[in-house]
Order: structure tokens, then sequence, then C-alpha cells
């Protein structure tokens, strides 16, 4: 599967770097699993054209715990909820002049998007992850079936920042 997005600024933004990591299609990070994922799987760093358009592939990933030792754990279980987190891709995007922002952004058909561990889910940080047939046009020059996201992020000169 593969994804691909866009940055649409509110601005004409040339420079635009991003900080991409995320989980792999079982939830783990390249950081949990050193001797089966290489270092900086799941990890990229872009810059944006002139139009502030960027796109990558990758795959989709999964829901994973947080880590439920020491007082999370306690908080957890005295509540009763789970330790999950909904499928999600992390970024800091940044431009020269614009406050730089991180977020992340969740898959829409994601398990646990009610129930995120840390409440962090907002239904403007919700994308569609669209099948798509193999042959379908895209920036990647994917030729097998894959599943495409569009993002859009806002960066603002004055702070603050929201996708
Ligand atoms: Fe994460």
């Amino acid at each position: 599967m593969f994804g691909w997005y866009l940055i649409r600024p509110d601005a004409e933004l040339t420079q635009t770097h991003l900080n991409v990591w995320q989980a792999d299609f079982e939830g783990f990070y390249d950081v949990q699993q050193p001797d089966s994922q290489p270092q900086g799987n799941g990890c990229g760093l872009f810059t944006a054209d002139d139009h502030g358009r960027f796109y990558f592939r990758s795959v989709v990933p999964a829901p994973y715990p947080i880590p439920t030792n020491g007082l999370v754990g306690e908080l957890l279980a005295a509540t009763g909820r789970h330790a999950y987190r909904p499928a999600h891709i992390h970024f800091i995007v940044g431009a020269p002049g614009f406050r730089e922002l991180t977020t992340h952004i969740f898959v829409n058909d994601s398990a646990y998007l009610d129930s995120d561990a840390v409440f962090a889910v907002k239904r403007s940080l919700v994308r569609d992850f669209t099948p798509r047939a193999a042959g379908t046009d895209n920036p990647c020059g994917v030729v097998e079936s894959f599943v495409e996201a569009h993002i859009d992020i806002t960066l603002h000169a004055d702070g603050g920042g929201h996708t």
C-alpha cells in the first residue's frame, strides 16, 4: 500500500521541510525492532517543491499500544481504558518565516479513533486513505494498486498552525 500527500500552504512556500515518521503495518517503530527493521524505517525528511507540494510512498501504519509500565499503566488500569493509539503518521513541518508545526494525521478507518489512549484525535486530523486500482495516475509512479491520502497543512507566520 502506498500514500502520497499534498501540502497546500496559504502562501507560496519554498523550502518547506517535512520530518515524517510512522509505525509499520504491524504497529512497530523502527526503534522498537532494531533486529528486524532498518534504522530509520518509516521515517523521512522531505523538501516540498516550489508550490509547497510533496508526496511520498509508504505503508499504511497500524495502531499500537503505548507503554503501560509506571504511572501511565496505573492510570489506564484505574480508569478502565485500553492502551492503544489509532493508526497515525507524525509530521513536523516548517518553512523560513513560518512557525514550525508538529502534528499527526490519523487513518480514517483505524480502530481506536474514538478511544485514543492519549486523547489526541480531532476530526480535523483524520484523513481518508482511499484504495486506488492498479494503473491509477499518481505522482509516485506506482503501477500496482495503492492507497492514497491527501493532507493539506497550513503554516502561519504569526504562531500556531493546523491541518
Ligand atoms: Fe506515534
